[in-house]
């Protein structure tokens, strides 16, 4: 299955100045991980933790970017600046994003081609909600997003795409997806990518859940076919609980 990732989302957490001494606590207590290891950070902390990713294994993440080149977009911050700081990693479409700031499927798709065509790896991020889920639409809903967020890209590019399922109802809430629901839609998103793309694609993409994942649940989680890392909020502010999840990847 694909390669093993385990991405830290700081969502608005941290500070520029704290930025620099976590990211080398991350890396310290990371050290020798067999998976690779992604701290996405708030814009304005992604200098100091590329600075101090420098030298180590850990890769360092957006959590957004904008889907035009440049121009007259007050506020947004393009592919290329993310790129001449030496990130490489950026989440897209996440969930909170929708939600708070009308992201739509469309725009996850523009914004995963610019990742893609400026080098960025895109963390697209699809899953449905408490509602969705109690109706039955879960797979759905799932498939929707996943065609539209791949509209026009081909296999060569599909395939370094990283899928984080985060069921919105488990995000930040406690409540986790039991493994067996997290391997079910993750299962059901690799059906989805080899109908349009092909097995081979299927089997080397990878899929992550996110979620409430935390040092206690993560290994059982982690130890699904279909679940190839982690996608990580509240758990991923702490080095120590960090760690404890990217032990459980290996
Ligand atoms: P929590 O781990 O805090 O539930 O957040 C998950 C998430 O949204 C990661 O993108």
């Amino acid at each position: 299955m694909g390669k093993y990732i385990i991405a830290g989302n700081w969502k608005m957490n941290k500070l520029p100045s704290e930025t620099y001494d976590f990211v080398k606590e991350v890396a310290a207590a990371t050290e020798g991980a067999k998976c690779e290891v992604v701290c996405c950070t708030p814009y304005v902390c992604l200098a100091e933790a590329v600075k101090a990713a420098k030298d180590t294994h850990v890769k360092i993440g957006a959590e957004n970017l904008h889907f035009e080149d440049k121009g007259a977009f007050t506020g947004e911050v393009s592919a290329d600046m993310l790129v001449d700081l030496g990130v490489d990693y950026v989440i897209i479409g996440h969930s909170e994003r929708r939600q708070y700031f009308a992201e739509t499927d469309e725009t996850v798709n523009l914004k995963t081609k610019k990742a893609l065509e400026k080098g960025l790896i895109p963390i697209v991020c699809v899953g449905e909600s408490l509602e969705e889920r109690e109706a039955g639409i879960t797979m759905d809903l799932i498939a929707i997003q996943v065609k539209k967020a791949f509209a026009g890209i081909e296999a060569a590019d599909a395939k370094k795409v990283v899928i984080a399922y985060e069921p919105i109802w488990a995000i930040g809430t406690g409540k986790t997806a039991t493994a067996e629901q997290a391997q079910e839609v993750c299962e059901g998103i690799r059906k989805i990518f080899a109908e349009l793309y092909c097995d081979k694609c299927a089997a080397e993409v990878t899929i992550q859940y996110g979620g409430s994942m935390n040092a206690g649940n993560a290994a059982e989680l982690l130890a699904k076919n279909d679940i190839d890392g982690g996608l990580i909020g509240g758990a991923s502010l702490k080095s120590a609980d960090f760690a404890v999840i990217v032990k459980a990847a290996q």
